[in-house]
């Protein structure tokens, strides 16, 4: 199981004096000697935590697969078509939102989505689309060309009982077969930590997991280097 690991709420404390005792580049680099197999950093159009230069910094400075995270608004796009990430995941962005709340609803903004696809891809950029696990979306980002579907565990993850765990454990399994049996790349992430990761790790069908906020929290407490480490741990009891 291929590991990202969101770094935004590095951002986040940098951003909350602004002054540099804490940067993105020197936690992706811990993260990887930690067994990230990738970075995932959001440019929010409100720039609440990473900012334009980290995404260029990150590109530049640091060798490994980067993912962003983004809106489909203009600038954001033409930000990512001047970084080159490897991996664009389009998410839906409000405002008030404390963090990606819902998946983006493809079916029905097939035609915008699709052109921000097409414009990417020109540039070489894979499209990931952060969708919930629902069959009818998969299908959409299918027919609009995106290559990756990242599945929205955020019902699992804040299940209220067993009973809804299981159920929301289950439409995962059953979406992340379907978008593999159309030929798409399955990840998946959002609201996993070190008590509700290992049942998704599980999922044969999910390559790849991208997990922040629960491993940042760690690092408060045992360090950025230990706290992936102890994620990748985890992971690594599924092979
Ligand atoms: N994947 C996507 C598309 C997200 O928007 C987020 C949150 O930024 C994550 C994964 C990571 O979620 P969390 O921080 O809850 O682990």
């Amino acid at each position: 199981m291929r590991l990202g690991i969101n770094i935004d709420h590095i951002a986040t404390l940098r951003q909350a004096r602004r002054i540099n005792l804490i940067s993105p580049i020197q936690a992706a680099k811990i993260c990887l000697e930690g067994g990230a197999d990738s970075i995932v950093a959001h440019l929010r159009e409100d720039r609440r935590h990473i900012q334009d230069k980290d995404i260029y910094e990150l590109r530049e400075k640091i060798n490994c697969p980067l993912n962003m995270e983004m809106s489909i608004n203009n600038q954001i796009v033409n930000v990512a078509m001047e970084a080159r990430p490897n991996v664009s995941t389009l998410v839906p962005e409000r405002r008030q939102e404390l963090t990606t709340e819902g998946g983006l609803d493809i079916v029905g903004n097939q035609r915008k989505i699709s052109q921000v696809v097409r414009k990417l891809q020109s540039r070489a950029i894979k499209v990931s689309l952060f969708i919930d696990p629902k069959e009818t979306q998969i299908q959409a980002a299918r027919d609009i060309g995106a290559q990756i579907i990242e599945l929205h565990t955020g019902n699992y993850a804040q299940a209220r009982n067993a009973g809804e765990r299981k159920k929301t454990l289950e439409q995962l399994k059953i979406t992340a077969a379907f978008g593999r049996k159309l030929g798409l790349k399955v990840a998946a992430g959002h609201g996993l930590d070190y008590s509700n990761v290992l049942p998704i790790a599980k999922i044969k069908d999910i390559e790849e997991l991208n997990i922040g906020y629960s491993i940042i929290c760690q690092a408060v407490f045992v360090g950025l280097f230990e706290a992936v480490k102890q994620m990748r741990m985890i992971l690594d009891k599924t092979l």
